[in-house]
């Protein structure tokens, strides 16, 4: 079949990572029916064959101007696709898209007209500030991890970092890898730009952000980066549900051991 991925291997490979995430994101129940979206900026591996390449969609607004993405191209979920489609035929289950001049809409260039995920002004949004902040992140995902959400269902765990030093303190190396915590975004009605500027906000602080009452939001330099984030706090989250199922309260690593970490690893926080 002919592919906007053949004989791109750069491409090929980031590609494939989406797709090797979105097995993982299956596998793991955080992504029931179509839950969870991915996109990755993939400008940098375009050549000039891809930028001539016509556009197979009508023009989409984007709902936003985000002028750091003109010209940009991303790889992006398509909107209403299951994630465990997406892992075993990329191509058919996202598209490619071309950022336009008016840095306010885009066209779908390949390989099928698959319409972007709903939470595209969340990732665009998100992908612009990175960009104007000279980021090398280049991935964004969102997902429905099951022990996180549970917990943004409880008021005491949306206080500004109750959860980041709860989860951090269950195993070490959920602040060696996740190390700028889980922000956190009240609930906001799902693909709306007013949950992308909450969750831009927020980033500012964090690669991981809690969508109260839905999922998590994160970005980093590749999406394999951004899964492990999510996976190290998750990981935390049943360790201390496990914990409290036993009957008993979590001691957790205390702040000695917890700045201790921090210096040997020399992590921000
Ligand atoms: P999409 O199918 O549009 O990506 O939506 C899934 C989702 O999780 C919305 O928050
Ligand atoms: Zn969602």
């Amino acid at each position: 079949m002919n592919s906007i991925l053949n004989n791109r291997p750069e491409l090929a490979r980031e590609v494939n990572k989406v797709a090797e995430t979105a097995g993982y994101l299956w596998e793991k129940g955080w992504a029931e029916r179509n839950g969870g979206n991915i996109t990755i900026n993939i400008t940098e591996w375009v050549d000039d064959e891809i930028r001539q390449m016509p556009a197979i969609s009508e023009v989409y607004p984007i709902g936003a101007t985000l002028p750091y993405l003109k010209g940009c191209y991303f790889f992006c979920k398509g909107n209403n696709r299951r994630m465990r489609d997406l892992a075993r035929w990329p191509m058919e289950n996202g598209s490619v898209i071309r950022i336009l001049d008016d840095c306010a809409s885009y066209v779908i260039i390949a390989d099928n007209p698959v319409k972007p995920t709903s939470e595209l002004p969340s990732h665009l949004s998100v992908h612009n500030d990175l960009l104007s902040k000279g980021s090398p992140y280049r991935a964004s995902l969102h997902t429905h991890p099951i022990e996180l959400v549970a917990m943004s269902h409880n008021p005491k765990y949306l206080e500004k970092d109750v959860a980041t030093r709860l989860l951090w303190s269950m195993i070490p190396e959920t602040k060696a890898f996740c190390p700028r915590g889980l922000g956190i975004v009240p609930y906001i009605l799902p693909g709306s730009v007013e949950l992308a500027n909450a969750t831009i906000a927020e980033l500012a602080d964090y690669d991981v952000v809690m969508w109260e009452k839905h999922g998590v939001f994160a970005v980093d330099v590749d999406v394999m980066l951004a899964f492990d984030q999510v996976d190290v706090l998750n990981k935390s989250a049943q360790i201390y549900i496990a914990s409290k199922n036993m009957g008993f309260e979590p001691e957790g690593m205390s702040d000695e051991q917890m700045k201790e970490m921090s210096v040997v690893f020399k992590l921000p926080k």
